[in-house]
């Protein structure tokens, strides 16, 4: 090559072949590996075209650096705008793909919660420590004795069909009642709770042989039926509702005399009668009563000092009451489906 004019057309040639080229480029990468073909100084074409100088007429030799100059910064130029282009589409697409849809629902977290029967045991005891009374655990297996006879069920007496348990030997028994705690308690001033298991022979879509209690005990001087009601009015309604009344009913407990059952007015109805209290507006909650002289003696109290009241109620029965659940074997079976629509 000796002239401008054929330095020029070789330029417009390598122009042409840039610009075709970089249609098929996609990334700034592949801008970057065609680019040195050209510009690269030692190997690039245009770089190289400095070579040819030395073959140039001396008063060209100016123009001819200018020329090539002038080819390396169109290149330059042009290699710069299409990076910056296929830069900025590159983004676009990186944000395309990373796109988050917040309109979708968001995936369920499964978490963990406490069994009903355990929210309910967790809300009555603090109902009644805030009340005052001391927690008492007593044990599973129990003798006959404190389970039975300490607390005025000889073994003749009628009573013990009604809670017909497991023998482990003829002293030792599954407890039927957490009302064994009773005898257990300290000597009075006595204020206690016992929640626990207890066992019977019994198995119907409202009992199972195994369930929960608690009981409550209040020994001390001039204690009558009149404090038992007006504690058990200010517990039914902190589980119940404010509205809730109490009404007791004569019944029959070895240990208690005078015994009642305790009925609380319908939560849902209200009192008016509907499925939940079988048409009548109360619903059955639990056994008390006052403590009957025999087991106070039967405990070493002196029973002409002392008195007191028990009750004792079911935590599946409360639990199925505020759930409206109505079969008790859905406590036990740890069916998620039940378990997840309780949650308290
Ligand atoms: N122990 C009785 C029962 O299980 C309930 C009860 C407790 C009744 C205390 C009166 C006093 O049925």
């Amino acid at each position: 090559m000796q002239d401008l004019k054929e330095l020029n057309e070789v330029i417009t040639a390598i122009k042409e072949e840039i610009r075709q080229g970089a249609d098929a480029l996609t990334t700034s990468k592949s801008v970057y590996e065609f680019k040195k073909t050209f510009l690269d100084n030692k190997q690039g074409r245009i770089g190289l075209l400095m070579k040819e100088m030395r073959n140039v007429a001396n008063d060209q030799k100016a123009e001819f650096g200018k020329t090539i100059n002038g080819a390396k910064e169109w290149a330059n130029n042009f290699f710069d705008e299409l990076d910056q282009k296929l830069k900025e589409k590159e983004q676009q697409q990186r944000y395309e793909s990373e796109k988050i849809d917040i309109t979708m629902p968001p995936v369920k977290i499964r978490y963990g919660n406490l069994h009903p029967v355990t929210t309910v045991r967790n809300q009555l005891t603090d109902i009644f420590t805030s009340m005052g009374f001391e927690v008492y655990e007593g044990t599973e297996i129990e003798t006959d004795y404190y389970n039975f006879t300490a607390l005025n069920t000889p073994q003749d007496h009628p009573a013990r069909d009604m809670q017909d348990t497991f023998y482990l030997s003829p002293e030792f028994l599954l407890r039927t009642q957490t009302s064994a705690g009773q005898v257990e308690a300290k000597k009075p001033p006595i204020k206690v709770v016992s929640p626990g298991k207890v066992f019977r022979s019994d198995d119907d879509a409202t009992h199972s042989p195994m369930f929960s209690q608690m009981e409550g005990l209040v020994v001390d001087e001039g204690i009558t039926l009149c404090d038992l009601k007006g504690m058990l009015d200010m517990f039914v309604q902190r589980i119940f509702g404010k509205q809730t009344k109490t009404r007791l009913r004569p019944s029959y407990f070895p240990f208690t005399e005078p015994s009642v059952e305790v009925d609380v007015s319908c939560f849902q109805c209200g009192g008016k009668g509907c499925r939940l209290c079988k048409e009548t507006g109360w619903i059955e909650v639990l056994g008390a009563g006052v403590v009957n002289k025999k087991v106070l003696e039967n405990c070493g109290i002196d029973s002409n000092k002392y008195s007191g009241f028990a009750f004792g109620l079911g935590l599946e029965r409360i639990a199925m009451l505020k759930y409206g659940i109505n079969n008790i074997k859905m406590l036990f079976e740890s069916d998620l489906r039940v378990l997840d629509q309780i949650d308290d």
